[in-house]
C-alpha cells in the first residue's frame, strides 16, 4: 500500500529514543521530513538524525525543547516552520513513567508527570494545529497514550494513568473540535514496548517472564512497530479514523 507520505513534514516529540525513534525512523523510511524533538543527549540525537538523512534521503531537524514549557513549545514550532514551512503530522510521544504511590509523592512529582504527559501534548497540539489552519493544509495529530490510560493494572503509576486517561479525552475533544477542518486526531495505546522507559523493570530478575505472561501475543513490541501504525494513521488511507485511541497492546486489554 502506498501511503503517499513522501514530502510530508512531521514533528515527533521525544523522537530520538525508544518508540519515538521507531516513529521517526519509519516516517523517514516513508519519505517524510522529520523534526526530531529532544531534551537530552544532543550528540546521540545528531548522530541519529544524520543517519536518517543519509539512509532515507529525507531532511531532518533536531529540535531541542521541553514539552512541559510554553516557551519551548513556541520555539519548537517556530524552528520547525522556519525550516520546513509547514507541519503535516504532529506526534506527541514524549513521556515519563516514574513509579511512586500517590499518597506518598510530593505535589511536584504529580505535577511534573501531568505537565509532561498531558499538558505538553495540549500546548504543542494547539500551536501546531493553529499553523495547519493558517496554511489551510489539514493534518494529523497523534497522541502516544498507553494501555495504562485505559486500565491501571500496575501499582505506583497513578499520576501516569491519570495523565494518559486525560490524553485519551484530549484526543476525543480536539478531534471533535477540528476534524471538520481536515485535521484528524488519533491516539495509540501501546502495552509493553522494549524501550529505555521500562528497562529497569524488565531487566530485573524474573520480571520479564511475569510481563510476558500478561501479553497474549507472548512478546514485547518493538518501537518500529508503533512507527508502522503512526505512518498508517498519518496517511490519507486512515481518513475515516479520528477521535479514538487504538489498542496496540498485543492483546493485553482483552
Ligand atoms: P523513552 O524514555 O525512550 O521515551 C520518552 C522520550 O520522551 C525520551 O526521548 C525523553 O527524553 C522524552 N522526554 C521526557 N520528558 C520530556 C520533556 N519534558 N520534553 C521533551 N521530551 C521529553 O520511552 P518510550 O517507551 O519510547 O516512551 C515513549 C512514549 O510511549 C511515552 O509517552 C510513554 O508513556 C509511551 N508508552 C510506552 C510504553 C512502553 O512500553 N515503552 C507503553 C505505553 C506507552
Amino acid at each position: 500500500m502506498d501511503l503517499e507520505l513522501k514530502g510530508k513534514v512531521a514533528l515527533v516529540t521525544g523522537g530520538a529514543t525508544g518508540i519515538g525513534a521507531g516513529i521517526s525512523e519509519y516516517l523517514a523510511a516513508e519519505g517524510v521530513n522529520v523534526a526530531v524533538n529532544y531534551i537530552v543527549d544532543e550528540p546521540q540525537v545528531l548522530a541519529f538524525t544524520n543517519r536518517l538523512q543519509d539512509q532515507y534521503g529525507v531532511e531532518t531537524l533536531p529540535v531541542y525543547g521541553d514539552v512541559s514549557k510554553s516557551a519551548d513549545n513556541d520555539e519548537m514550532v517556530a524552528r520547525t516552520l522556519k525550516r520546513f514551512a509547514k507541519i503535516d503530522i504532529l506526534v506527541n510521544n514524549a513521556g515519563i513513567w516514574p513509579t511512586e504511590d500517590m499518597i506518598e509523592m510530593p505535589d511536584a512529582h504529580w505535577q511534573r508527570v501531568i505537565d509532561i504527559n498531558l499538558n505538553g501534548a495540549y500546548m504543542l497540539s494547539k500551536r501546531v494545529v493553529r499553523s495547519m489552519i493558517e496554511r489551510k493544509i489539514g493534518g494529523v495529530v497523534i497522541n502516544m497514550s498507553s494501555k495504562s490510560g485505559i486500565q491501571c493494572s500496575t501499582g505506583g503509576h497513578g499520576h501516569y494513568t491519570t495523565a494518559k486517561a486525560g490524553l485519551n479525552m484530549l484526543t476525543r475533544s480536539l478531534a471533535r473540535e477540528i476534524s471538520h477542518l481536515g485535521i484528524r486526531v488519533v491516539g495509540i495505546a501501546p502495552g509493553m514496548v522494549r524501550t529505555p522507559i521500562n528497562e529497569d523493570k524488565w531487566k530485573q530478575d524474573g520480571l520479564m517472564e511475569e510481563y510476558l505472561e500478561r501479553i497474549p501475543v507472548g512478546r514485547f513490541a518493538e518501537p518500529i512497530e508503533i512507527g508502522y501504525l503512526v505512518a498508517f494513521l498519518a496517511s490519507s488511507k486512515a481518513c475515516n479514523i479520528t477521535g479514538t485511541t487504538l489498542d496496540s497492546t498485543g492483546g493485553m486489554l482483552i
